[in-house]
């Protein structure tokens, strides 16, 4: 696993800007599996102005998203895909653009189509995780299994009081995603994460203690053979 601690937040996401950027450069027609939350936004801002000043070019690239909130309307709020319109998918020209469908009515059949797609695409060739506070990637939560493609999950209680900052008082926050599973995220040619804030040390120093905890998700990714992680000094704890 490499490490590459910033300074700042803005420089992390610099960095993984640079990370996409070369990706690109080396296979346009590149599979980039994305995340959602707060610690990419900084990294689609520089994702846009990139794009806007002709240095980045997603015409041939394929998106995949890890997950969605399930049930929720696809243009709710607070929906994944409604924060990928804003954030990246409506400022920039991706050839196709995957998320699974909150609104699904059949959550086995929805996987199984998102589970296809992504096949057909012929896999991620760059994977951009977050992390949670408890090491979920994804929404993979800490289990003691875990599904290796899309599937339907409870989300912890660690989850829902994190996102709980995304819902105003009235929206109904669900309980339930749908989330790519550890088999399909691990198959991924090259994986990215990115970690800011105070509020990640802990997990960040669990992740980095050379043991393989079974029971945080992102741990699994140390045996993966090209993960970076990107974080800041606060994540870092230093
Ligand atoms: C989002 C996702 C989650 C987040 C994680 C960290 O698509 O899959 O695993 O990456 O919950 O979220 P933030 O960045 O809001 O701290």
């Amino acid at each position: 696993m490499k490490k590459i601690i910033c300074g700042n937040y803005e420089e992390c996401c610099s960095a993984a800007a640079d990370i996409f950027t070369e990706q690109l450069r080396q296979k346009p027609e590149s599979v980039l599996g994305l995340a959602t939350g707060s610690t990419p936004i900084g990294l689609y801002e520089q994702l846009v102005s990139r794009y806007d000043e002709g240095k980045i070019d997603f015409s041939r690239a394929k998106a995949f998203n890890l997950d969605e909130y399930y049930p929720i309307k696809q243009n709710h709020a607070q929906s994944y895909k409604t924060f990928m319109e804003e954030h990246l998918f409506d400022k920039v020209n991706f050839a196709q653009k995957h998320i699974p469908n909150g609104e699904a009515s059949d959550v086995v059949a929805e996987c199984a189509r998102f589970d296809a797609e992504l096949e057909a695409a012929g896999g991620i060739d760059l994977q951009l995780l977050g992390i949670g506070t408890n090491g979920h990637i994804g929404f993979n939560e800490p289990a003691v299994s875990y599904p290796l493609k899309s599937y339907m999950t409870q989300l912890s209680e660690d989850s829902l009081k994190s996102n709980s900052r995304f819902f105003t008082k009235g929206e109904t926050q669900p309980t339930t995603a749908l989330t790519m599973g550890i088999g399909q995220i691990f198959a991924a040619k090259q994986i990215l994460m990115l970690i800011s804030g105070a509020n990640k040390t802990e997990i960040t120093k669990k992740l980095f203690e050379g043991k393989l905890h079974t029971d945080v998700p992102a741990c699994f990714l140390l045996l993966h053979p090209n993960v970076t992680v990107v974080l800041d000094k606060a994540a870092a704890g230093v």
